[in-house]
């Protein structure tokens, strides 16, 4: 007997009988992207305070404004951007197009005239930044803000406004090819107020249909649904939980983003960085309840990539690496309704099954950030009901011993401990 409730989360097999959506085909593929880069980058990043310092330090417009005459973007390299998420086994790039300042990183032509060809940068930022994407194998995003701080038209005249931020996204549509999705930002800032989402989307729908839809519902409100429209939720910050589908209009993806430390903004007097152990865990965690992991940079004054976020990301890449590259687990592995212990989890592939092993290290100095250590020896997964003849680490190829009680649904791996000269954080044992 299946305990209750019991429902395989398989696209291929349900046993439950209220059904869950079928996903459209871009949403599939949005799924198994995976793991993507977040920038943010503008005017802001000359200062350093991080993406809200015209906000919360609140710099007049005027004296914003001056920062447009500095800004040269003279270090950024949209190669190199698309090269540093590719190595660190991310596939897509989600880049702010305009941050809540008002300020666009492409050629508004004429919608703005706070944007990049009014600086001495002089090129179209977002166009180079697709062309770099697509020449590395990367799915170009495209970030925009719904909230303005610097258009009057945001406070005094709402339609206006909107005319405004529709007749951009158009822009974003038409003039630099196939985009891969459209994140939107700061509806969370006046709940009540009339967006007008039937109206933005429908310009997506008709130049861009294969585009995803976000709209980040903001940190106060984790996972919440919204427009019929929007192809993902996010987890602004948040450990990502699995979805209730079943019954569910639609099949919507579920995304995280997070940044290397409390800002998004490059902030040079935050000394509070992700380790490359905690990203791992991070892209593990997401990976579990089935979400996209989207982790941020933001780029220094001028564009250049911050050295210890591109270190730290390429570590992830080389962990990836070892856990089946950009075609395996992480990719294509999709959440399982077999439980582990603690922190421990399985994804599932077909009828392969990958038991994620959390808290391997032995000794607590070098423990990865929350994950309790456990060291190695038996760890108890339940509702296992596929039958498996062979398990090996990912990593290394070792055999493992399991047992395996079928009718019951309990297997009993024997995770051993990391040989003298490895600590992977999460191992992956595959079962076949
Ligand atoms: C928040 C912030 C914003 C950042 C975003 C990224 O909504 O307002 O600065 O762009 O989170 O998720």
């Amino acid at each position: 007997m299946k305990p209750d409730g019991y429902c395989r989360v398989s696209r291929e097999r349900t046993f439950v009988s209220v059904p869950i959506p079928t996903p459209a085909a871009r949403i599939t593929a949005f799924e198994s992207l995976a793991f993507g880069m977040f920038v943010h980058w503008g005017l802001y990043s000359q200062l350093g305070k991080g993406e809200w310092a015209m906000n919360l330090h609140q710099i007049p417009k005027d004296e914003y404004r001056k920062l447009m005459a500095t800004f040269t973007a003279q270090d950024f390299d949209a190669i190199e951007l698309a090269r540093t998420a590719r190595r660190a086994g991310m596939k897509y790039l989600t880049h702010t197009t305009r941050h809540h300042d008002g300020f666009s990183l492409y050629d508004t032509r004429g919608l703005s005239d706070l944007d990049i060809t009014h600086t001495p940068a002089g090129r179209d930022l977002i166009l180079e930044l697709v062309e770099a994407c697509r020449a590395e194998g990367i799915l170009p995003m495209l970030y925009c803000t719904t909230l303005d701080w610097s258009d009057p038209r945001f406070e005094s005249d709402w339609a206006a406004y909107h005319r405004y931020l529709q007749a951009s996204v158009e822009l974003l549509c038409t003039q630099y090819g196939k985009i891969g999705g459209f994140w939107f930002d700061g509806n969370w800032s006046r709940p009540e107020a009339d967006w007008h989402e039937d109206d933005l989307y429908r310009i997506i729908r008709r130049y861009q249909p294969e585009a995803i839809i976000i709209n980040n519902s903001g940190i106060d409100a984790m996972g919440r649904g919204g427009h019929p429209e929007v192809d993902s939720v996010t987890f602004e910050r948040g450990r990502p939980r699995p979805q209730d589908r079943q019954g569910a209009p639609k099949y919507v993806a579920s995304e995280m983003c997070h940044t290397m430390n409390f800002h998004w903004g490059v902030a040079t007097r935050d000394f509070n960085y992700l380790s490359p152990a905690h990203v791992i865990e991070e892209l593990c965690f997401a990976r579990r309840a089935g979400a996209n992991l989207l982790m941020n940079i933001g780029p220094e004054s001028q564009g250049k990539i911050p050295a210890f976020e591109s270190a730290a990301l390429a570590r992830v890449g080389d962990w990836i690496e070892i856990h089946g590259g950009r075609e395996g687990v992480l990719y294509h592995g999709r959440p399982s309704s077999v439980v582990g212990e603690g922190d421990d989890f399985a994804l599932q592939i077909g009828d392969e099954l990958y038991l994620f092993i959390t808290g391997l290290t032995a000794t607590g100095n070098t423990m990865a950030h929350d994950s309790a250590s456990r060291g190695p020896g038996p760890r108890t997964f339940s509702q296992v009901f596929g039958r498996y003849r062979e398990a090996i680490w990912l990593d290394s190829g070792e055999s493992l011993a399991f047992e395996h009680a079928l009718d019951d649904g309990l297997l009993m791996l024997n995770a051993t401990q990391y040989p003298y000269g490895t600590n992977t954080v999460v191992r992956v044992a595959r079962l076949r």
